[in-house]
């Protein structure tokens, strides 16, 4: 049943469409990390309600954000829709937003050695690279907040058509903190395909490329736009 005959708002972000969006992306993602620790690893079920669920929710939260850039430029599904087009881009970058906090709260329960011993030194503490990992996650979870808050109605207004674009634009700054991130977490897991479970490749790296994807088509196109100044000059 479409919102028109609920005879509700067409720009509410909960609708049929943002429902589909969310159950095809987080179902994909925690239907990736099942298959991926518990079936073909030896991650034991009882990590499923924390542990796994964080790498479902972290790979979530990086793909939401990056549809939200990409929607209108590279996912052409609801052209033919401005009102729609405009509520799923929002509800992208809203959850993308929401589930890297949720990321976040579930990474702090279980940031111990027995969990992640790689990130620790034999005195318990985080070492370098852990440091890094968790510095640079931090600040893009901040980044992910100014383009969050200034989908409020009101701040476009309040803020002006340019600042207010350069705060929606905070989010690629955040996409490349989450590159870094991931680098710090991952790198070394990424150059040893032998030990991917059934040959699956981790979630960092998925998480990675769903990074690089906004970013790339965001240089791309500033590029184009350039190279389109200099030929009008
Ligand atoms: C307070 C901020 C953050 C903290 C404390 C944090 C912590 C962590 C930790 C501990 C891991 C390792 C998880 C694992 O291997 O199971 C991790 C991985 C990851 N983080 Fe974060 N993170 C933060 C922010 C973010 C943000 C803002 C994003 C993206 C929007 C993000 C995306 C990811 C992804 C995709 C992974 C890979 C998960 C995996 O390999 O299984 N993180 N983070």
């Amino acid at each position: 049943m479409n919102d028109e005959k609920l005879d509700l708002p067409p720009d509410r972000l909960w609708q049929p469409t943002t429902v589909k969006w969310f159950t095809v992306v987080f179902g994909a993602c925690l239907f990736y990390a099942v298959v991926r620790y518990h079936l073909a690893g030896d991650v034991a079920w009882r990590h499923l309600p924390l542990f796994i669920l964080n790498k479902a929710t972290s790979m979530a939260a990086v793909v939401f954000v990056g549809c939200s850039y990409l929607i209108g430029k590279v996912i052409h599904w609801h052209d033919d829709n401005k009102i729609l087009r405009l509520v799923v881009i929002k509800f992208c970058g809203l959850i993308g937003f929401f589930l890297a906090g949720i990321h976040a709260l579930f990474s702090f329960c279980i940031l111990a050695p027995a969990y992640f011993a790689k990130y620790f030194d034999a005195g318990g503490r985080l070492n370098l690279q852990g440091e890094l990992a968790m510095c640079v996650g931090v600040v893009a979870l901040f980044c992910l907040m100014s383009p969050a808050i200034t989908t409020l109605p009101m701040m476009p207004k309040a803020l002006g058509g340019w600042r207010w674009k350069r705060s929606q634009r905070m989010g690629y700054l955040a996409l490349i903190l989450v590159v870094v991130h991931l680098v710090f977490l991952g790198l070394k897991g990424w150059l040893t395909p032998k030990g991917w479970p059934a040959g699956l490749p981790p979630i960092s790296l998925i998480s990675l490329l769903a990074a690089l994807v906004p970013l790339v088509v965001k240089s791309n196109r500033i590029y184009a736009k350039r190279q389109r100044k200099k030929q009008l000059q």
